[in-house]
Parts: structure tokens; C-alpha cells; sequence
């Protein structure tokens, strides 16, 4: 289900052999530290996040989920990586967002790449999901547009919306197939699906494979920094095998023909950068120096997030826990992947969270992971006016709090978990 990983996907540390000197031979540093990844945050053994199952159907298990630091390059990793097999090949629950907050997003990238690629070109996205934002991309006059995704329900999905989808893990074959049907793409883009990669190398070598001189690479990513500065733990899980730094990048492309030229910073999914690669010899923009400089993610970056962590999940499960003994219902909202660390985190179950409401069809009726918390419809806010509701989707936070105005006007408290533990209630808004 699992297997062992100890050496840096970025710069080799941990390895013995030639390309570990090679590649911090062209960073231009000669590295004195531990060679060894060191253990930096433990959340124990832990359900895999996205695994809503009924009640009778099999479960994918549990895996350890422990973050390892690079102390060469400044990249968090887990200790272990599930199949991708099992994370997401037969019926992935993760679909792209059609809310407010990722339309709009959706609409900056858009303005962001023309920018970059300076003309409506052919689109590739890795990890394209069902579809939805190549579909946008189709709709804003970008000529060709496929997409690449190993998870079959998604394909199907986006095959729905005329959205071309190949049904495979990206990697060289995947590559020379997109080349073949579709010809250079004028931007490869993935958003959010490189920190879920195990073979960063044989990613960039594919996009290498893929571009041209005009190829613009544009990879959404969640940023180290952001989750360490806001203490963002739950995006800690068995799919995000890497927590980023740039200083990480920098090492992973110094053997390549790939550099990167720009960063961009987005407020989606509590804070993102889009890393722009291009092939060497286009101009680097100020935003690569200025933020590696700011860049914070060292080993006691990571220990101050560990103790804040470990202080968050108690103080949300002393909370939760008083106002279930007190006789309070309290519900969960948003059943997204963060919700099951917390849940598991915090070791809740029925008796403290009652169900769980989400907008997601596919996840309506089955479990919170590891638990028999049920996720219901997003009605149910309204419908059963719990005492509490805990916004496991805080990064939709103003929308969440606007569209369930009822809640709050009877007399609902919403528990938001982060950055900061806070409740909001009618009269504290
Ligand atoms: P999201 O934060 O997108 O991802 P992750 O699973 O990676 O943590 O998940 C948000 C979940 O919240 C998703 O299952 C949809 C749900 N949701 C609602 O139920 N209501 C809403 O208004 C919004 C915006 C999301």
C-alpha cells in the first residue's frame, strides 16, 4: 500500500552517488549538513483523506503520516507514499471547486498566463480533474485544450464537457501521447498535483520533453512558507507528498533546461504560488530572488508549526468535546480533505460531530474517513440547525458564512479552525 521514502525528491539528499554532487555542485553551495532527512511533524498512523466510504464498502486503509525536512534544500516530504493506485485511480472524490472563490480564480490564472504566454495558444493541464478549468480556457478562445488524469470517474466527467482527457498518470508516455494528438502546447499547467508527484525528475524531464522555447510551465502549488507562517497542519496528508520551498525548486531544475522565471502569488487554498518555468535563456523576473530571500522554511519554521499544531488540535478537541457534554449538536462543514486530518487528529467520532454537510454529491451518504461521522447534503445546515458548525472548509470562509445566513440567524455559532481557533456567531460579526 505504502512504501519508505528517505531520499529528497528535490536535491537527492540521502542518496549516495554522483547526482547528489552534481546537483549541489550547480546550485553553487557546498553543503556541509546532515545527509539524512530529519523528522519534523508526526500525526501518527492516519485514514487516507479522501477515502468517503458507505457502510459496507472496503476501505483503503491507514498509513503513517510524518513529515520528513530536507535540511539541504528546505523541502518537507512525508516519510511514506501510498500507491497513487489507491489514492486515485478508480473513483477519486477530490472535484474541482465550481464556487464563487474559484471562479474568480480561475479568471486571474487565465489573465496571468495570457500574459505570460502572450498569445491564446494550445492548452495541456496535468491533473486536469473533470475538466472544469480547460473548459473555461476553451471558453475564453484558447484554441486546443486537453487534459491528463489518471482518476477514471474524472475523465468521464470531463469527457461530459467535450474537455479531450488522457487517462494516465503524467509522465514520459503520457507526454509523448499529449505531443502526438495535440503538438507543442503553448502552456502546460498544473494546479495543485505536483506536490502529489513521487518522480519529480521524471515530471520535468517530461515537460522538457513537451515545450518549445515558447512554452510557458505554469505550476499551481501550495507554498511551505504559508502553511508554516499560518499554521495551515491539515493540508498535511498521505497526498501531499511535498511541502515546497523554492530553494527546493531551484535544486530540482538545476539539471535541466528549465528555469524558473516568475513567481505569482494567489490567496486561493490559503495561500499559493504559480512557479512559471521556462527554458533558459528567457529573462527572470524580480519575484524569484525577492521571495527566496523572504523564503522561511527552515527546520525551526517547521518545529514552531509542529508545537503549534499539536496546541490547535487540543484546544478544538477540549472545545468540541465541552460542547457535546454540555448537550450542544455540533456539525461539521465542507467534508474536504482537511476535515479528515482534523477529525483524525483530534480522534472525534459520532458523538461529538454529528454529521458532516457538503456540496459534493459523490461523498453524500458515506463516512467521515476512520470514523462513522456521515456526510450528508448542504442542506442540512438549514435544515437541522445544529448548535455549532465547524467550517472544515475555511478557505471558503466568506462564502460558507454568506450562503448559510439562516444558520447564523437562528442562533448558530460557526467554529472556524484556522489560522486561529475563533467562533463567529450573529452578534460577534
Ligand atoms: P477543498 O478545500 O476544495 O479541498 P480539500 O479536500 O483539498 O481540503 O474542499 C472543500 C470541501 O467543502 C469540498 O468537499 C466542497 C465543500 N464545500 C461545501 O460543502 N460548501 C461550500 O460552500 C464550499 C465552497 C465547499
Amino acid at each position: 500500500m505504502y512504501k519508505p521514502h528517505t531520499v529528497c525528491r528535490a536535491c537527492g539528499l540521502g542518496s549516495q552517488g554522483p547526482s547528489t554532487l552534481k546537483i549541489s555542485a550547480a546550485a553553487g553551495e557546498i553543503y556541509k549538513g546532515p545527509e539524512a532527512l530529519i523528522p519534523v511533524f508526526d500525526l501518527g498512523i492516519q485514514p487516507l483523506a479522501n477515502d468517503f466510504c458507505g457502510g459496507s464498502e472496503e476501505r483503503s486503509g491507514y498509513a503513517p503520516l510524518k513529515v520528513l525536512y530536507c535540511p539541504r534544500c528546505d523541502l518537507g516530504q512525508l516519510s511514506v507514499t501510498v500507491s497513487p493506485n489507491i489514492l486515485y485511480a478508480h473513483n477519486y472524490a477530490y472535484v474541482t471547486s465550481t464556487s464563487q472563490t474559484m471562479k474568480d480564480h480561475f479568471g486571474m490564472l487565465t489573465r496571468d498566463l495570457l500574459e505570460q504566454a502572450g498569445r491564446k495558444c494550445p492548452v495541456l493541464e496535468i491533473g486536469s480533474n473533470d475538466g472544469t478549468l480547460l473548459a473555461h480556457f476553451r471558453d475564453q478562445g484558447f484554441p486546443i485544450v486537453m487534459g491528463i488524469d489518471p482518476a477514471q470517474n474524472l475523465a468521464l466527467e470531463a469527457k461530459k464537457k467535450d474537455v479531450t482527457t488522457l487517462c494516465a498518470m503524467f509522465g514520459r508516455e503520457a507526454a509523448r501521447t499529449a505531443k502526438s494528438s495535440m503538438g507543442t502546447p503553448g502552456i502546460i499547467l498544473a494546479r495543485h498535483c505536483f506536490c502529489h508527484i513521487d518522480n519529480w525528475r521524471e515530471f520535468i524531464q517530461s515537460c522538457e520533453a513537451l515545450c518549445d522555447e515558447r512554452t510557458v510551465v505554469a505550476i499551481e502549488v501550495p507554498y511551505a512558507h504559508d502553511m508554516l507562517a499560518k499554521n495551515e497542519f491539515d493540508t498535511v496528508y498521505h497526498e501531499h507528498l511535498s511541502y515546497l520551498s523554492l530553494k527546493s525548486v531551484q535544486y530540482l531544475l538545476a539539471n535541466s533546461t528549465l528555469q524558473l522565471t516568475r513567481v505569482i502569488e494567489y490567496s486561493i487554498h490559503g495561500g499559493a504560488l504559480l512557479l512559471i518555468l521556462r527554458k533558459i535563456g528567457h529573462p527572470v523576473h524580480e519575484s524569484v530572488g525577492r521571495m527566496l530571500k523572504a523564503e522561511r522554511c527552515g527546520r525551526a519554521d517547521w518545529q514552531r508549526f509542529s508545537n503549534q499544531a499539536e496546541l490547535k488540535i487540543m484546544e478544538l478537541s477540549a472545545l468540541v468535546r465541552n460542547l457535546a457534554t454540555k448537550g450542544k449538536i455540533v456539525a461539521g462543514y465542507g467534508a474536504s480533505a482537511k476535515s479528515t486530518v482534523w477529525i483524525s487528529a483530534c480522534g472525534f467520532d459520532k458523538q461529538q460531530i454529528k454529521f458532516i454537510s457538503d456540496t459534493t454529491k459523490g461523498k453524500w451518504y458515506k463516512n467521515s474517513p476512520g470514523t462513522g461521522i456521515p456526510i450528508v447534503d448542504d442542506g442540512a445546515l438549514t435544515r437541522d440547525l445544529p448548535d455549532y458548525a465547524v467550517l472544515f472548509a475555511w478557505n471558503y470562509e466568506k462564502e460558507c458564512i454568506a450562503k448559510e445566513q439562516i444558520f447564523l440567524d437562528k442562533g448558530g455559532t460557526w467554529i472556524i479552525p484556522s489560522p486561529a481557533i475563533r467562533l463567529v456567531s450573529k452578534t460577534s460579526l
